[in-house]
């Protein structure tokens, strides 16, 4: 069974003095032992959120790191500084493909290294508006996922303990979700990408996948009623202790509803 992963991205917000006590109060509201929580404040403010929650079995991540191991590269942050302040890291954000100009190829360089330290990657892929509508949706995801992918032993992504996060940008910040049903069919055809890239099956099928777009504690149930969606990367509404109790609350029923059908 796979397990339900609620992660909070919370993007450019919080300093390095306030972060530790919204982290700690959101542990103290979300304390669900069949959810993963994993937080992902900006750079500065991991320290403060990893000794916030000590104790609190919530996880950090990071929200990007560089594809170089070492070198002369101003103001990067690379895979191995982020050990012993973060467990997980995401990679491929469309805010940074969008603002960074990252390229399949990169996220994938990022991949390998984020692996190599141990951290645990989850890979953001999702469409622009203009592309669901001209019903090229499946097609931009594939693509996406297959450039960041390439030349990725799949044993060594499922051991990293790789996520995908289903993003679509349309959705991201805007209010205007995805329909369950359309991250479904997503989360179906990123399975079906990976058994094309030589994935075993069985291993595809232990892949957790999450939605990400405009996702609140009103939400949240129509995506977890989709047996294929694993969870949320909560972008907005992490900031929000009260949304945040919402949506992992919700994740604890969908994970005992889910262990009940497993039995
Ligand atoms: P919002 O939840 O604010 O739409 O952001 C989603 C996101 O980008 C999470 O990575």
């Amino acid at each position: 069974m796979r397990p339900l992963i609620i992660a909070a991205n919370w993007k450019m917000h919080t300093t390095p003095a306030d972060a530790g006590d919204l982290a700690r109060t959101i542990a103290a509201r979300t304390r669900e032992p069949s959810v993963v929580r994993v937080i992902c404040p900006p750079y500065v403010s991991l320290a403060a959120v990893r000794d916030a929650v000590v104790g609190e079995g919530v996880e950090v991540g990071a929200q990007n790191v560089h594809h170089e191991r070492v070198g002369a590269y101003t103001g990067e942050v690379s895979a191995p500084m982020l050990v012993g302040l973060a467990t997980w890291v995401i990679v491929g954000h469309s805010e940074r493909r969008r603002d960074a100009g990252e390229t399949d190829e990169l996220i994938g360089r990022k991949l390998g290294r984020a692996l190599e330290a141990g951290l645990r990657p989850i890979l953001c892929v999702g469409e622009q508006l203009a592309e669901r509508e001209a019903g090229r949706a499946s097609e931009v995801g594939a693509r996406q996922l297959e450039g960041a992918l390439a030349g990725h032993d799949p044993q060594v992504l499922a051991e990293g303990g790789l996520v995908v996060a289903y993003e679509p940008v349309w959705a991201i910040g805007t209010g205007r979700n995805a329909r369950g049903v359309d991250a479904a069919e997503m989360a179906e055809a990123i399975r079906a990408v990976l058994t094309g890239l030589g994935w075993p099956a069985e291993t595809a099928a232990t892949l957790p996948i999450l939605y990400g777009g405009s996702v609140t504690s009103a939400n949240i149930a129509e995506f977890l009623a989709e047996p294929s969606i694993d969870g949320a990367l909560v972008g907005g509404a992490s900031l929000k202790p009260d949304e945040m109790a919402g949506i992992v609350g919700r994740a604890a029923v969908t994970a005992r509803a889910r262990l009940e059908v497993a039995r």
